[in-house]
């Protein structure tokens, strides 16, 4: 059957056939690959807005009808049934583990948590005061330093290793950048505790007592985990793609990747939205925060709602929603007024025609950041949180795309504004 095609039409009557190409799920795409060649001219789409940057099999979104699958299972399914280390194995290897295979990876990601001791001495280079996220992008692009026997990125055992490090040392970097925010002693991870038990005992335990991890808040965590472990080709994950297209290390891609997710549009949003509830503080003043939301002249947005695929809701943040009615119910610490007032925010903001007509609706961000507090995790440390569970998500692409033997260094190119040619002007001549 002959391939379809879309029709280019230039100014001059010449015409350009364009193959389509088509997944297995989604929109098909027509590619463009030959368009410079064929008519001199470049496409134009900054920000990407209709651009698939890569082939991926690792997870599907649809904005329109609000689905989130990692390899073809819902979110739904894996936030009611999985834990964060099997759908890490799922996102890593393409299917769900078998019992032994499950039990082998978790031993294997237990038995990298420890980092290089040295290690240590990089977090006294920080102010006591650095943002956690800061002290992240640093510690994390150092890894490179200390692991020269797993750096040959096309030996895929090397990719392997380097994946499982990175999955099983960013709880322990994070909670490390704590306790030096705390000013406390760092707490060794414990190869008996699974996965989010052991990351929250590293954050919560002192050398002068024990932390017993609540078992409400540790699966809350661990479901969080799962929300945020992967999201197709978000800011972040284009970024560490885009590095580890030019060949360079698997650390140094993953601190380039919470670089990007730092920013208050992506990942560091969810600290946004708990500063900016904490700045409305009474639902009283819910309306003139949207007020100011809808003011073009006013760089303020509703932190926690909008999103570049969902125009609709964010399948993330209906669960989570969830969770938070059981965590406030479970857990006495937890912040019920701050949560209402995110419930009449959204309530409010869904009901005026600004919002309902830019499809504005709350992202995975708006509703984690109560649940964190509740666990008593710092703002701060919010976009942390995001950063350990899209580190799944992250090598995953990673791998997917070094292992790619098409795959080539990404160069966009630009419509250019500046000034045509001129000659020099020697200093003595300038007005
Ligand atoms: C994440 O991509 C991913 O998958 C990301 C993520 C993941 O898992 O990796 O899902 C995680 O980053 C979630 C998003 C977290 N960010 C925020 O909550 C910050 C607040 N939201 C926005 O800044 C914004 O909605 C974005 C960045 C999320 C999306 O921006 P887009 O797609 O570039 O849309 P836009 O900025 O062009 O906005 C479209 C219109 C504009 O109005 P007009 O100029 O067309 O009239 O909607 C308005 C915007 O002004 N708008 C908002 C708004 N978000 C968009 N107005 C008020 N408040 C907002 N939050």
């Amino acid at each position: 059957m002959e391939k379809e095609h879309v029709t280019l039409t230039q100014p001059d009557g010449t015409t350009l056939e364009l193959p389509i190409l088509e997944g297995s799920v989604g929109p098909k795409t027509f590619d463009v690959t030959s368009v410079y060649k064929k008519t001199g001219m470049f496409t134009f789409d900054p920000g990407f807005m209709a651009t698939a940057s890569c082939r991926s099999a690792i997870t599907f979104i649809d904005g329109e009808k609000g689905i989130l699958r990692y390899r073809g299972y819902p979110i739904e399914q894996l936030a009611e049934q999985s834990s964060f280390l099997e759908v890490a194995y799922l996102l890593l290897y393409s299917e769900l583990p078998s019992a032994e295979q499950l039990t082998e990876f978790e031993y294997i990601i237990g038995h990298h948590t420890m980092i290089n001791e040295s290690l240590q001495m990089f977090y006294r280079g920080f102010r006591y005061d650095a943002h956690p996220m800061a002290t992240m992008v640093g510690v994390v692009g150092s890894l490179s330093a200390f692991y020269h026997d797993s750096l040959d990125i096309h030996d895929a055992r090397h990719r392997e290793i380097s994946a499982h490090r990175l999955i099983a040392k960013m709880p322990t970097i994070a909670a490390c950048s704590y306790k030096r925010h705390k000013g406390e002693p760092f707490i060794y991870p414990r190869n008996d505790l699974n996965y989010t038990a052991n990351f929250m005992r590293m954050m919560f335990a002192t050398p002068c007592e024990e932390f017993e991890p609540d078992p409400v808040a540790a699966k809350a965590l661990d479901l969080l985990f799962i929300l945020h472990a992967d999201h197709e080709q978000n800011a972040s994950t284009s970024t560490v793609r885009i590095a580890g297209s030019s060949g360079a290390n698997p650390f140094a891609c993953i601190s380039a990747g919470i670089a990007s997710l730092w920013g208050p549009a992506h990942g560091g949003a969810n600290e946004a939205v708990l500063n900016m509830l904490d700045e409305i503080g009474d639902v009283s003043n819910v309306d003139k925060y949207i007020a100011r939301a809808k003011d073009k002249s006013d760089p303020f947005r509703l932190m926690g709602f909008g999103h570049r695929v969902y125009k609709n809701n964010d399948p993330r943040a209906t669960i989570i929603r969830k969770v938070c009615y059981d965590v406030l119910e479970n857990m006495p610490t937890a912040d019920s007024p701050l949560f209402e007032l995110a419930l009449k925010l959204e309530e409010i903001a869904l009901k005026d025609e600004y919002f309902i007509s830019h499809k504005l609706y709350p992202n995975v961000d708006f509703y984690s950041g109560i649940i964190y507090r509740a666990l008593n995790i710092p703002m701060n440390m919010f976009t942390v949180m995001f950063a350990i569970a899209r580190t799944a998500g992250w090598v995953a692409h990673w791998m997917e795309m070094i292992g790619d033997p098409d795959h080539r260094i990404a160069r966009p190119r630009q419509l250019y504004l500046g000034a045509a040619e001129r000659a020099y002007v020697p200093l003595d001549k300038r007005g």
